[in-house]
């Protein structure tokens, strides 16, 4: 028995601010952004929009490119930095809720950008181990909530969005996910981190003058592990699995900077016209990141059944995760 990633879907907001915009709100311009990200403009889930409408978007459409009937799910996981709610109900609790599906197991993981990778870890094990046949995994963010618009090192980077796929069981080789690898290092912790509104330190006015309730980041650190981290971890999985670039049909990596993606990409001698990129019009949506380049890349006709795709992510924890994934579903 195989896991197989069966069908993507994504749920893009309308809204969107562009570099122009933040031109306007703190000391930046479009040229520092741009030359810096490679981020041009990001989508921003409107005021009666949280985390769990965008994941129930992206999870209708999964489900319909599935094929399958909305019984047929046996379990739903949200990765997410941005629930709905702090403590409970999960998010996805209240993305079941929406798309009206109950009575199955569901719930959300933390692991930031890596969010989705994780995901699709834990629902390769249960489909391997037989435990369920059709998982839902959604990377859903509305990181608008939790990004300081005064702070200009941080607030440029970030957008909101969500992207599904249903990950299901088969006995063909040739649609398997081959391997997911995942990994966390704590001693960096600070290097991404919402410091306040936690039990380490509970809401209080202090907690919100001090906007601790925001996204921090030591950017230019993070930036060198990123590189370096995700560069060791595209090479060992193919490694270890007796795979080289040329068996690769296309990379997508998480989209956080195209400077990143392009130091990783050249290091893995890999063709440009292969990588998928998004940054330039989502800017970074952590867990959706993935799923939401997964899906431009399917509903541009490009991603075809029985392409292999190599995923590599980052993010707070810090996490990592990398995944040899064919594409099973069926041709747009
Ligand atoms: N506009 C203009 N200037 C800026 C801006 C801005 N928006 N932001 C920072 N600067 C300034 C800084 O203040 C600094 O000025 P100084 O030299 O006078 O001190 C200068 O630009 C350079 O700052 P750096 O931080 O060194 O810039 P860097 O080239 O590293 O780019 C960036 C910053 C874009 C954040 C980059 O470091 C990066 O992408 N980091 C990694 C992000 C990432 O991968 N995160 C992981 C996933 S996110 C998650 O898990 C939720």
């Amino acid at each position: 028995m195989f896991a197989a990633l069966k069908s993507i879907g994504a749920y893009v907001p309308k809204k969107v601010l562009t570099n122009k915009d933040f031109e306007k709100m703190v000391d930046t311009s479009d040229e520092w952004i741009k030359k810096r990200t490679g981020i041009e403009k990001r989508h921003i889930a409107a005021d009666n929009e949280s985390t769990s409408d965008l994941a129930a978007k992206a999870c209708e459409a999964a489900i319909v490119r599935s094929g399958l009937d909305k019984s047929q799910i046996d379990a739903l996981i949200c990765a997410t930095i941005s629930p709905d709610y702090l403590c409970m109900p999960s998010t996805a609790c209240l993305v079941a809720d929406k798309i009206g599906i109950k009575n199955i197991p569901s719930f959300d993981i933390s692991a930031a950008c890596s969010g989705f990778v994780y995901a699709l870890a834990i629902a390769k094990s249960f489909i391997e181990s037989k435990m369920f046949k059709n998982v839902l995994i959604v990377g859903a963010e509305k990181l608008s909530s939790i990004v300081d618009y005064t702070d200009r090192t941080t607030c440029v980077l970030f957008g909101d969005g969500a992207g599904a796929a249903v990950i299901s069981s088969t006995d063909k080789k040739e649609e398997a996910i081959i391997d997911v690898k995942i990994s966390s290092d704590g001693t960096y912790q600070d290097f991404l981190i919402t410091p306040g509104c936690g039990s380490k330190n509970p809401c209080s006015k202090e907690v919100l003058e001090n906007r601790l309730n925001y996204i921090k980041m030591k950017g230019n650190e993070t930036f060198k592990l990123a590189v370096k981290t995700l560069t060791n971890d595209v090479l060992e999985i193919m490694k270890e699995n007796n795979l080289s670039s040329e068996d690769i049909d296309y990379f997508i990596p998480h989209q956080a900077n195209y400077r990143i993606i392009e130091a990783v990409r050249s290091k893995m001698n890999f063709p440009k016209e292969k990588t998928v990129l998004t940054v330039a019009k989502y800017g970074n949506t952590s867990a959706a990141s993935i799923p939401m380049a997964m899906n431009d890349w399917y509903e541009s006709g490009k991603l075809k059944k029985g392409d292999l795709m190599l995923l590599d992510t980052f993010g707070g924890g810090l996490t990592w995760g990398s995944a040899l994934v064919h594409f099973a579903g069926e041709n747009l």
